[in-house]
């Protein structure tokens, strides 16, 4: 029994040690231009994923590098990065208990339970309480079939219009573009119960609501999202297949008409950034163009939310000039991240995207903005990389609320220039 029990506990102690056997996420710097190149090397050869900088060409020197690598090639690329001496080192040890917690499903009653907007949900969970809350709050609450994906699921969107005054502007915010990034899904359904919970409680919040309505994407790119869940969590495309290459998935976020695939965006299907065959040739970017097109009047403010980074980004991604409102919404986004700081001690930078991150043309806050909507926002919630895409359920609430507070802070400006 004795030699039981120590077998027992050598053999669960081991578990958590093991990592050796579980996929890795590796943080590199490379120190020179040789060094790029042998990471550049790297992240397109082996079991890799670069989650970033998204794609290798933005691989630069003395500047980190965030590379999953599965537990297969870990030692092969430990030793090769060895072998020249760049510095590196194991920002995630755990990556498959990660996924695990972040997927670990809950026997309590998801309508009943408060928790619900702390977990991740899978896509059909989505669908579900996308149903739940429009019959639950029938006057306030309707769901708009704007289109479907690659895969012919449907895009729902959610409108919320808790007070009928007319001539009501209104705000848009989607989620989930990128599949891998599940903390954006996350926050649109944390919008939705906030807005819900709070208006007619809560000043900011009642206020906004009075004069706009909002639409809510939860999840633009549902195809992605699904893969994410039960193929390879670290998906970021769409699901669409190419006439020309095996590779799957178009960037969606690449395939706005925004100087659409110019430099930032690539035309090889293969790449993470693939903007497409043409500008809107994915139903699910043309779904979202289409409902923007038909709104116009009323659209003033677009939120897209991603992770991760802690940005606040605002036109233009596609072009380094700066839009004719920059001090604008340069000041919104500022006052929005000092909110932040203030309430949740932590640090959100802001800047229109080419300047604050990289020309990135195609996407879909440059093409709001060129369509009208002069204030377009694209938001990095948390983190800066300890987590990465896989941020644990308990830190969700924290992501959510300082998002919510910038969305808040933006929007009430808007609401008092009109
Ligand atoms: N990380 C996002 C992306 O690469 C940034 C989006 C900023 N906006 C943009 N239009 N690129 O898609
Ligand atoms: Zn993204």
């Amino acid at each position: 029994m004795k030699t039981l029990l120590i077998l027992f506990v050598v053999i669960f102690s081991n578990r958590g040690h093991c990592t050796e056997s579980q996929d890795q996420v590796l943080s590199i710097v490379p120190k020179t231009q040789e060094q790029v190149d042998i990471v550049k090397n790297v992240s397109t050869r082996y079991e890799t994923v670069l989650w970033q900088p998204v794609s290798p060409h933005y691989i630069k020197e003395e500047s980190q590098v965030h590379l999953f690598v599965t537990a297969n090639s870990s030692k092969t690329v430990k030793d090769l990065l060895q072998k020249h001496s760049i510095t590196h080192k194991v920002s995630l040890a755990n990556v498959n208990e990660l996924i695990e917690m972040q997927t670990r499903i809950n026997s309590t009653d998801p309508r009943a339970s408060s928790t619900f907007y702390h977990k991740y949900h899978r896509l059909e969970e989505i669908y579900d309480w996308i149903n739940r809350t429009s019959q639950d709050n029938p006057s306030v609450v309707k769901v708009i079939l704007i289109g479907s994906s690659f895969e012919k699921r449907p895009l729902y969107v959610l409108k919320l219009s808790l007070n009928n005054m007319p001539n009501k502007k209104a705000m848009w915010i989607d989620c989930g573009i990128h599949a891998r990034e599940w903390i954006s899904p996350a926050f649109c359904l944390w919008f939705v119960r906030y807005s819900l919970s709070y208006y007619q409680q809560h000043q900011d919040i009642t206020n906004i609501l009075n004069s706009m309505d909002v639409y809510v994407l939860p999840v633009m790119n549902p195809d992605g999202y699904h893969y994410t869940w039960t193929k390879n969590r670290m998906w970021r495309k769409n699901r669409s297949i190419s006439d020309t290459s095996s590779c799957v998935g178009v960037d969606l976020n690449r395939n706005f008409d925004a100087n659409w695939c110019t430099q930032g965006a690539s035309p090889e299907p293969c790449s993470e950034i693939y903007c497409g065959a043409f500008p809107e040739s994915e139903p699910e970017s043309q779904a979202v163009a289409d409902f923007l097109r038909s709104h116009k009047d009323s659209v003033q403010l677009y939120f897209s939310i991603h992770s991760y980074s802690q940005l606040l980004l605002f036109p233009y991604s596609c072009y380094l000039d700066e839009i004719e409102n920059h001090r604008e919404l340069s000041e919104m986004a500022k006052e929005a991240a000092e909110k932040i700081q203030k309430n949740y001690k932590n640090t959100y930078k802001h800047g229109a995207g080419a300047k604050a991150i990289y020309l990135a043309p195609g996407g879909s806050d440059d093409w709001a903005y060129i369509h009208g909507i002069k204030y377009s926002f694209t938001f990095e919630l948390q983190d800066r990389g300890q987590y990465g895409f896989l941020l644990p359920p308990f830190l969700i609430s924290k992501a959510c609320n300082e998002a919510l507070t910038a969305v808040k802070s933006i929007a009430l400006r808007v609401v008092e220039k009109t």
